[in-house]
């Protein structure tokens, strides 16, 4: 079957894989759409590991159950695409976030298991849920990004009235935003270096206001507008100049949640750390639970994703649109892959 796959730095092949074979013990899913993830552009920009065909942001309908009776051929499910071991204290504690086993197979970041960039992928039982009927397939593959913001703010801990400054406008800056002010935060602004972004972050309604992260004066602005920085940052880029205007921005005492991913070391003025007392915590993944409560959120309309969608491409058009989400300037945030377009 066609499968988009890792060829070189910023390049992609269109080749062919073998389909799954039907197991009886995990579960063979018809891949109906993939989001294109910033993680997944991370390995495009880096050209590595070569022969990745990624996607492990996907909903589909069950092609083979494997070992779970409750699922029968047709079902539309998602799933989560992490390999935690399930007998450590991590997982046991429903924590396969911290599990060192979590992203070692993990459907469409290992080249053992190949994600959504294809017709078929296979996916380990447990790990599959099922999407309701009100929950679009476009919805099911923005459930695995929408996770990631939720445990964030979880971790953020973030109280009524709160201020709160999400760095970088991409879908996990935005579903964070966007949970930010449902758990009661009562400024929200995002900092961003794509003025197209920044300004849709707030045209979509998640943000109050948008800093331009170019603007050199950006802290002092984002300072003075909060009286002396944030309640909480929640850093959603990765790189040095994102974490350190994470530490810059918010108030003394106040905390910081890393969620971005940097595959390099990153610099950060650990004295501004220091003198503000800052809380930093990191944030990866999500638990089963917040990954069930997302799809429950959708369902009931009650977090509207849809709106972060910008397109639906066939394989094809994957390298593209790779490149336009890249472009610095371009405000699609989201784009979803339909492998039979
Ligand atoms: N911790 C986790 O579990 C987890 C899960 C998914 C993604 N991630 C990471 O989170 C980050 C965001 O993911 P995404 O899908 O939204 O990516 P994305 O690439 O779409 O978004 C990043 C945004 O940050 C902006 N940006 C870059 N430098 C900036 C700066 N100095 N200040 C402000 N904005 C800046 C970019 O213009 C871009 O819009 C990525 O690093 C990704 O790898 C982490
Ligand atoms: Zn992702
Ligand atoms: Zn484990």
């Amino acid at each position: 079957m066609k499968a988009v796959a890792i060829k070189g730095v910023k390049e992609f092949e269109i080749k062919d894989i073998e389909r799954p074979t039907i197991d009886h013990e995990n579960v063979v899913i018809e891949v109906k759409k993939t989001g294109i993830c910033g993680s997944d552009i991370h390995y495009w920009v880096a050209g590595e590991p070569k022969g990745l065909v990624m996607g492990h942001e996907f909903s589909g309908v069950v092609k083979d159950p494997g070992n779970r009776t409750d699922l029968k051929v047709g079902d539309r499910v998602t799933a989560l695409p992490i390999s935690p071991c399930g007998h450590c204290e991590a997982c046991i504690s429903g924590n396969p976030q911290y599990c060192p086993e979590t992203w070692t197979y993990a459907v469409g970041l290992s080249l053992t298991n190949p994600g959504g960039l294809t017709k078929e992928t296979k996916v380990r039982s447990d790990m599959v849920l099922k999407l309701p009927d009100s929950v679009s397939d476009e919805e099911g593959a923005m459930v695995e990004p929408t996770a990631v913001g939720l445990h964030a703010i979880h971790l953020a801990d973030i109280k009524v009235g709160a201020k709160v400054l999400v760095i970088g406008g991409g879908i996990i800056g935005l579903v964070s935003a966007m949970f930010a002010k449902m758990e009661g935060a009562s400024y929200v602004a995002l900092s961003e270096t794509n003025k197209a972004r920044g300004e849709k972050a707030v045209k979509l309604g998640v943000a109050d206001e948008w800093f331009d992260a170019k603007d050199t004066k950006m802290v002092e602005k984002a300072l003075q507008k909060t009286n002396g920085g944030f309640d909480i940052v929640i850093e959603c880029c990765g790189n040095s100049p994102a974490v350190g205007s994470s530490l810059m921005t918010v108030e003394p005492g106040g905390t910081v949640v890393l969620v971005g991913v940097s595959l390099g070391t990153v610099t950060i003025p650990t004295v501004v750390g220091v003198m503000k007392e800052l809380t930093i915590k990191g944030a990866i993944g999500y638990t089963k639970e917040e990954f069930q409560t997302c799809i429950d959120l959708i369902a009931t309309k009650k977090a509207d994703v849809f709106k972060f969608i910008d397109d639906i491409v066939s394989l094809e058009d994957v390298q593209k649109s790779y490149e336009r989400l890249t472009s610095g300037t371009d405000d699609a945030v989201k784009i979803l892959v339909d492998p039979n377009k």
